[in-house]
């Protein structure tokens, strides 16, 4: 039976981050990523195993969510990795830290790609290295790139790490071969390590496939830490599991040791069960998803063109996020504006970016229509 993302499930008084947020006041919550659909019924049927046996001890990684894994690595993206290179986490910040904690020392350079998901920034700041903020080339009504002219002049040579978010979160690329294959060769010339945080592979658009950058080739992998986890696209962040694969045993070490006593080696056994359900039975639900979310995409883009086009929205290839240029309308701090007006985007500023905002499409038609005419009145409003 095919899945009915149109049902508006009401999460409200669970505790959900996004939604508690706005309790009590008439804010339509779009900003924190997660989605308002159910995980995949094969998740739940999972999760449900598992809580019927009844006991839930401390919980190494069992190997069938190893094999699980491996296995969904190597049919989807035809990438053959060694068991011994998974280091699991509670999430992939978590992960993002390590790795920032494992490669070079206190006072390095780490370089960033921005505007970029927060959490990269505060990962720099927690490992006490220095933060090299290159900003993505924006063309206007075109896709957002890499500056490789400004990644080599602002480089610097105690650089030991680039930290880049594929699927790009907010800007919604997909980064092509040709892409990550330059930025690959700027790395292994400056001999930087390259942290790939793919959270977000899997929901990709219009017929993409992710490529994860460690599959392009050995040259590649050998300097690739890459940070997974079902948690986006089968939408369970708040069960708490992710993993790192790490080719490199040294590098392995240094991540376990900075973890040690800070980040537990234990995972919940539900989060293993669910991770497993859905890496090895997940990709039917997994397509249904990206066909909705690509529809979501198109109703929002053709919505604003047509509607609000003085917000400037550059193409999204991927994720359930929508990065927006709202400068045009004059808002000190947009995202609050656009709070005022019953809406509850992120703000851009956090990402590096003020006069943007974020806006969550991971959510049933209705409640997509809902946010846009709440856009669409607030941008009304900024006209007069
Ligand atoms: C790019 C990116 N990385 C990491 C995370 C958070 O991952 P986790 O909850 O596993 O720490 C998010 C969540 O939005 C994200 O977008």
């Amino acid at each position: 039976m095919p899945t009915d993302f149109d049902r508006i499930i009401d999460r409200r008084h669970t505790a959900s981050e996004k939604w508690e947020r706005y309790a009590g006041c008439d804010v339509l919550p779009m900003w924190v990523a997660d989605m308002d659909f159910a995980s995949p019924p094969c998740v739940l049927e999972a999760l449900h195993r598992r809580v019927d046996h009844g006991v839930f001890g401390y919980t190494l990684p069992p190997q069938s969510a190893v094999d699980a894994i491996v296995t969904h690595l190597l049919e989807r993206y035809h990438w053959r990795i060694d068991p011994e290179w998974l280091v699991f986490t509670p999430g992939v910040n978590r992960g993002m830290n390590l790795v920032c904690r494992a490669i070079g020392e206190r006072g390095d350079a780490i370089v960033v790609p921005t505007p970029v998901y927060p959490p990269f920034f505060g990962a720099v700041a927690n490992s006490q290295r220095r933060l090299i903020d290159v900003p993505l080339a924006r063309r206007t009504g075109e896709r957002w790139e890499f500056d490789f002219v400004a990644l080599a002049d602002r480089t610097p040579a105690d650089a030991r790490l680039l930290l880049l978010c594929h699927p790009h979160n907010p800007v919604g690329r997909a980064w092509t071969r040709a892409e990550l294959e330059q930025l690959a060769t700027f790395c292994r010339e400056r001999d930087l390590w390259i942290c790939s945080d793919e959270i977000h592979a899997g929901l990709e658009f219009d017929g993409r496939e992710h490529l994860p950058l460690a599959a392009l080739s050995p040259e590649i992998a050998e300097r690739t830490i890459t940070l997974q986890a079902p948690s986006k696209t089968f939408n369970l962040p708040g069960l708490g599991l992710a993993f790192a694969i790490v080719p490199d045993a040294a590098i392995r070490r240094r991540m376990l040791g900075a973890r040690a006593g800070l980040v537990p080696p234990d995972l919940s056994p539900l989060a293993y069960a669910a991770a497993e359900a859905a890496h090895r039975e997940g990709e039917p639900w997994r397509r249904e998803l990206v066909a909705y979310l690509q529809a979501n995409r198109d109703t929002l883009a053709t919505f604003v063109a047509r509607e609000t086009p003085e917000l400037k929205l550059a193409p999204i290839e991927a994720t359930y996020l929508a990065w927006i240029d709202a400068t045009a309308l004059g808002q000190p701090d947009p995202a609050k504006y656009f709070e005022q007006h019953g809406l509850g985007l992120n703000d851009g500023a956090s990402f590096g970016a003020p006069g943007f905002v974020r806006l969550n499409f991971g959510c049933p038609r209705a409640t997509l229509d809902e946010g846009l005419r709440r856009l669409r009145a607030a941008v009304l409003a900024a006209r007069r």
